[in-house]
């Protein structure tokens, strides 16, 4: 009961709150529809939204010249991420270099093709409408975005942001569009597509072809509800709590500064993060006090001034970029005579730089990834050791690499387990990594994992009842308890992790789409338990193993790991095992399947991996 009570409050305080924060988080990618003008060009399109060229085709497969685009036509171009601005409205701000002439009329309505309107553009920009200056200046270019609307429908998580023209209407845009008019209506309830002007948000493709669902970041279910009557009781207490946070907030608008929430808070004696003695000896950088960060003090890493990072990833080129998360973009750079990688995160992921900052500060490991150093200039940057070989899902399901073999399978999940384990059982306090999934698993070039993304890690103090959580996570990974009442504890990665398991046998999504349709879909544990409770699940289980492994595996290996993922996702947490037991069992099952891979002679990268001592 504690917990529902737990979460009813971080239900309410959302509620209350909601008059000031609009918006909580952003999306990594959004469309714009571009009506082409007599005159423009690719290059100059592309130079507008910060883009290369062939990125913009890829969006377009109807352009055939891409020296002469057909004007008076729509393109759709990609903005890298929409972000949530100043907690108020999903945006994207794009820096515009100012040409001798321009106004805002012309920016917005000519340049930026109506995606944008010369009153919202002052409001971000300091020169008066009559005193731009001609040269070496810059704007502020903000376009609106959306990232979808999960009271309309979860199976729709990418939008393009479509200006109406006087030629448009309902019925003409929703057939152009493919979409049900109803649909689109419902997604833009206060719009009249026949206005001939006005932005309207549309559900659309991505490169792919294929609609992108939504990503529920804070899906909250039927159980949480019973917690609010409760809670409504201390509906007062609540409000003021609000008023304290809008204050707050404002504040930190203001200040631009970084104000660590109530988890990153890290003045001596306020928890358990700072009991490492480690900390208090630091001769490393400390934040000044002005920025709020008071006490955080990070050792062992390096701050960059933001001039060496863009120098070091060729000014954020996008040849450069190598990932983009839920939280920020990844780039690779070679800093200081080292291969590095760059994670760029908006001002407004200050919470997920903080966590990310403190944990890989202090815990190291060989499976876990090792940050280098950082910089808070414009942006937070992280700066990384660079591991090779991408992340687990990109080898599972990316085109244009080798299958894993199952030997490295294997070592892979031991690995991370060998990784996890540390964290959980090893470290002073103790940390909850809260978003185990293939994407943040990365593998190095010896085809070992190392875990990465703390940006949502816990710390847990042993023992301690769960305290109002926000629900964070990745859909499909999530264990029951901590989808309807908030509960946290290490059993969450667990649970997380029996999930890769099965990724990594069948090489499917943690969520299997079926038909293309979320509505549809199963999650990767219940396909799994239906083949597993059969009296006899040998055939079924060599059904869901990952074809491109072909017949390269002992089934008896692929079996074992499948029951221990069983066990790891069962229902109640305390049934599943520590990571500790995990890794025991893993190791077993290593040394098992490496003399399978001797013994058959299947594959010579196994051999040679195995002489060279792995
Ligand atoms: N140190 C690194 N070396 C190589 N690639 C990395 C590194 N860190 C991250 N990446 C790539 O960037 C992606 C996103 O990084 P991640 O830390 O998970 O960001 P987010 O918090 O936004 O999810 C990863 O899935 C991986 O493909
Ligand atoms: C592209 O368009 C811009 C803006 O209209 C123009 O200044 C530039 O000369 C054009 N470039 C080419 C190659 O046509
Ligand atoms: C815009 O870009 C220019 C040069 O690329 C840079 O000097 C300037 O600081 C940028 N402005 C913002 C707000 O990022
Ligand atoms: C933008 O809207 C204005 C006014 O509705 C219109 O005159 C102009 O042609 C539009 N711009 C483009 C590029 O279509
Ligand atoms: C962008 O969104 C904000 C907040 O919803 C709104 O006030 C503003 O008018 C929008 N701007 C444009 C150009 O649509
Ligand atoms: C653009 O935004 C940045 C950051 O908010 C601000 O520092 C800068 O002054 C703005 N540019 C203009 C021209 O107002
Ligand atoms: C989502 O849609 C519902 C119903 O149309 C609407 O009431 C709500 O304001 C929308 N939320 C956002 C964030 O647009
Ligand atoms: C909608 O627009 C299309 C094309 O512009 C036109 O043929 C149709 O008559 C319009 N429908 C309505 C209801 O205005
Ligand atoms: C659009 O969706 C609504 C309800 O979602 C449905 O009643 C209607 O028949 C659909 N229209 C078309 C043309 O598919
Ligand atoms: C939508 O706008 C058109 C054109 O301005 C107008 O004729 C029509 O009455 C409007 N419809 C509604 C429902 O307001
Ligand atoms: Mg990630």
């Amino acid at each position: 009961m504690k917990q529902k009570v737990g979460l009813g409050f971080f239900v309410l305080l959302s509620v209350f709150c909601a008059v000031d924060s609009q918006c909580s988080r952003g999306c990594d990618l959004a469309l714009g529809s571009y009506y082409v003008w007599q005159g423009s060009n690719l290059t100059f399109i592309s130079q507008l939204f910060q883009t290369t060229i062939s990125e913009i085709l890829s969006y377009n497969s109807q352009i055939a010249n891409q020296d002469s685009v057909e004007a008076d036509t729509r393109i759709r171009v990609p903005y890298s991420s929409c972000d949530c601005i100043n907690g108020e409205f999903l945006g994207k701000v794009f820096n515009y270099t100012v040409h001798s002439g321009d106004t805002y009329d012309l920016v917005a309505e000519t340049y930026y093709s109506n995606l944008t309107t010369s009153a919202w553009l002052q409001n971000f920009n300091s020169y008066a409408a009559n005193q731009i200056p001609d040269t070496d200046a810059y704007l502020n270019v903000t376009l609106n975005c959306s990232c979808g609307n999960s009271t309309v429908s979860k199976d729709y998580g990418l939008f393009l942001s479509y200006p109406l023209r006087p030629e448009d209407n309902l019925t003409s845009v929703a057939e152009s569009e493919g979409l049900n008019a109803s649909l689109l209506q419902s997604y833009n309830p206060d719009s009249n597509f026949s206005a001939g002007s006005g932005l309207v948000y549309i559900p659309t493709k991505d490169t792919s072809g294929s609609y992108r669902a939504l990503k529920s970041s804070t899906g909250i279910s039927g159980g949480v509800i019973a917690g609010i009557s409760i809670a409504a009781v201390v509906g007062v207490l609540l409000l003021t709590v609000c008023i304290y946070i809008g204050f707050y907030r404002k504040r930190k608008v203001k200040e631009a500064a970084l104000l660590p929430t109530e988890e990153q808070t890290l003045q001596p004696g306020h928890g358990p993060g700072i009991a490492s003695d480690k900390a208090v000896e630091s001769t490393g950088p400390a934040f000044g006090s002005s920025a709020g960060l008071t006490g955080i003090t990070v050792d062992k890493s390096v701050e960059f001034s933001y001039e060496e990072l863009a120098k070091a990833t060729d000014n954020f080129n996008l040849a450069n970029k190598i990932g983009q998360g839920g939280f920020g973009s990844v780039y690779y750079a070679e800093l200081r005579g080292e291969k590095a990688a760059i994670k760029k995160m908006d001002m407004q992921a200050s919470r997920e730089f903080l966590a990310e900052l403190k944990v890989l500060t202090h815990v190291h490991h060989l499976n876990l990834v090792r940050l280098i150093g950082y910089c808070v200039e414009g942006s937070l940057f992280l700066v990384y050791e660079y591991i090779e070989n991408g992340n687990l899902s990109q080898h599972l399901r990316g085109s244009g690499r080798d299958p894993l073999q199952w030997s490295s399978r294997v070592q892979i999940a031991l690995d991370s387990a060998r990784g996890l384990e540390y964290i959980h059982e090893h470290t002073v306090p103790v940390y909850i990594h809260r978003d185990i999934k293939s994407a943040n698993i990365l593998i190095d070039k010896n085809f070992h994992g190392k875990v990465a993304d703390f940006g949502l890690t816990k710390l847990t103090e042993v023992g301690s009842s769960s305290l109002p959580t926000r629900l964070v996570g990745t859909f499909g990974y999530m264990p029951p308890e901590y989808a309807q009442y908030g509960d946290v504890s290490p059993k969450v990665d667990v649970y997380a992790f029996g999930v890769v398991l099965y990724e990594l046998i069948s090489a499917k999504e943690a969520v299997v789409k079926e038909n293309g349709s979320v509505a549809e879909s199963k999650g990767l544990v219940a396909l799994f338990e239906d083949v597993l409770n059969k009296p006899d699940p040998r055939e079924d289980l060599r059904r869901l193993v990952d074809a491109r492994l072909e017949d390269n595996y002992p089934l008896d290996s692929v079996r074992k790991m499948a029951q221990l993922a069983k066990a790891c996702t069962q229902e109640n947490p305390q049934l599943r095992p520590s990571m500790r037991t995990i890794v025991v069992a893993l190791m077993t099952l290593s040394s098992s399947t490496e003399d399978w891979d001797v013994g058959s002679f299947y594959d010579n990268q196994a051999l040679v991996n195995l002489m060279s001592g792995r």
